[in-house]
């Protein structure tokens, strides 16, 4: 994995300093731009969410330079998103809306270099999250994945 590491941590600082709003204002935006993944957290505890979305990116990014600790991780929490009903089209969603709530926190940090390092680091996080499930054939059909 090719990432910009000292970019991703610095603004991840940045971010850190928001934590709150950043994850209020993330879960605000998935639930109005894609109402479709809101009943897969119908029995999510939403205090808590937030603060497990970002322990998982401290995670990622406190690792990023050791990479099969990394990959462990993240083998086994794609293997979990299967049982909380969790598709492989919703990745796309998910990475769109936080590049999103990361743009809309850090304003003038998010400059085109910090925006390349988070695109790169979200698809390689989500392409090992879900190396490490065996979604069936037809999950993987867009098509297929979203009744409405
Ligand atoms: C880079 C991608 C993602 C990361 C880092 C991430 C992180 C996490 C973490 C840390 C948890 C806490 C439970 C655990 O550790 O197993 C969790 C739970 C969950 N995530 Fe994700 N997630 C990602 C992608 C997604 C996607 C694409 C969806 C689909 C909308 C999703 C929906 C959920 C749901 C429904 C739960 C269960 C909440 C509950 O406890 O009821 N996640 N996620």
């Amino acid at each position: 994995m090719s990432l910009n590491v000292d970019l991703l941590r610095n603004s991840f600082t940045l971010l850190q300093a928001e934590k709150h709003e950043f994850s209020a204002l993330f879960y605000r935006t998935l639930f109005s731009d894609y109402p479709q993944v809101q009943p897969l957290f119908a029995h999510t505890d939403m205090a808590e969410q937030p603060k497990k979305l970002f322990a998982s990116l401290v995670l990622v990014v406190d690792n990023l330079a050791k990479a099969d600790i990394l990959t462990n991780a993240l083998h086994g929490l794609g293997t979990r998103h299967i049982k909380y009903g969790v598709l492989p089209i919703h990745y796309p969603m998910v990475g769109g809306t936080l590049l999103k709530a990361m743009a809309a926190t850090l304003k003038d940090d998010w400059t085109p270099e910090v925006a390349d390092a988070w695109t790169t680091a979200y698809s390689a996080i989500a392409e090992i999250m879900l190396a490490g499930c065996d979604y069936p054939a037809e999950t993987l059909d867009p098509e297929s994945a979203d009744p409405g």
